[in-house]
């Protein structure tokens, strides 16, 4: 069993956990995931490692609740403990020194970006963050992105923080004001990702993305996470989940998350039927 060691509930909806899981701190790297598992019973689901203490053997991931499992970790507390922790799965973000890098995270994956943003200033690149949220009660981490940045801008869909829109706004005002940009990494939900990748491709300035098509054993075994690159069949869980947001079929990303909608509603209203019995 893997103890969590500390929950914080960020915002409305979104915790952080950090978890005792030594062998997974020593080897993680930006943009690597875990797979967890609540109990014997639970189903297998991917979250990424958002910090990790190499030392006090500890694993940070911060989660959304969306539906049945999220929903049922969010109920546990610390002390309590996880019966899987399983990683660091996936392959490290690629960090080098480029010049300059815009990091663009929406909503929770600026729990994602951040050790992304770290490494790349680390190597000595300029780091330009842009991090969007629906609104500002959605909003966490932004000083601590903040920190690892050269540059922050904030954008709330609904303008009651930072300048209203999408991330994509002032990514393109960034692009076409001159500013030499040598590669942008875009984490968030699926559309946020494409939309950045159509903004930058006319500029011809390669954008990595970190893909969330559905995981089951996050080994490569399974088959669950195929996507298309370059039209090219791919496993997201072993060949990615960072991949060129230029070459991705996201019509197929798309169509493959919402595969189980159905049963994922069913099996969210049961629980919450037996939660409130
Ligand atoms: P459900 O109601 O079962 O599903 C809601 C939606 O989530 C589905 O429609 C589907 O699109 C997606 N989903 C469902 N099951 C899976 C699954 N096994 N694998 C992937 N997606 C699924 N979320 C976070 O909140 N924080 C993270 O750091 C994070 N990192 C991720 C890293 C990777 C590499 C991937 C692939 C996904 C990541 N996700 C993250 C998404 C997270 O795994 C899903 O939100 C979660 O599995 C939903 O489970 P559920 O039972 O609560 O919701
Ligand atoms: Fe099974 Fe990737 S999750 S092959
Ligand atoms: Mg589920």
């Amino acid at each position: 069993m893997y103890k969590i060691l500390l929950k914080q509930d960020l915002v409305p909806g979104i915790h952080l956990f950090k978890v005792a899981a030594p062998a997974v701190a020593k080897k993680a790297q930006p943009g690597q995931f875990v797979v967890v598992r609540i109990d014997e019973k639970g189903e297998r689901i991917p979250l990424t490692i958002a910090d990790w203490d190499r030392e006090g053997g500890s694993v940070t991931i911060v989660f959304m609740e969306v539906g049945t499992t999220t929903a049922r970790l969010a109920l546990l507390e610390a002390g309590g403990a996880i019966a899987d922790f399983v990683g660091p799965l996936g392959l490290p973000t690629h960090i080098e020194k480029f010049g300059t890098v815009v990091c663009v995270a929406g909503g929770f994956a600026v729990a994602t970006i951040m050790p992304i943003a770290r490494a790349m200033r680390q190597k000595g690149n300029k780091v330009i963050s842009i991090l969007g949220a629906r609104s500002q009660d959605l909003l966490f981490w932004e000083d601590k992105l903040r920190s690892l940045s050269d540059q922050l801008i904030v954008t709330t869909d609904d303008g009651s923080y930072g300048r209203k829109g999408v991330v994509t706004g002032p990514l393109k005002e960034l692009l076409e004001s001159g500013e030499k940009v040598d590669r942008v990494i875009a984490i968030g939900p699926s559309i946020m990702m494409k939309f950045c990748s159509l903004t930058t491709e006319p500029f011809g300035i390669k954008t990595i993305v970190s893909l969330n098509p559905i995981m089951v054993d996050g080994t490569g075994m399974c088959g669950c996470c195929r996507v298309s690159v370059g039209g090219e069949t791919k496993f997201a869980c072993v060949d990615g989940p960072d991949f060129d947001g230029h070459q991705v079929d996201w019509d197929l990303l798309f169509a493959r998350q919402r595969i189980y909608l159905d049963e994922e509603k069913r099996s969210f209203e049961q629980w919450q039927r037996s939660v409130h019995r």
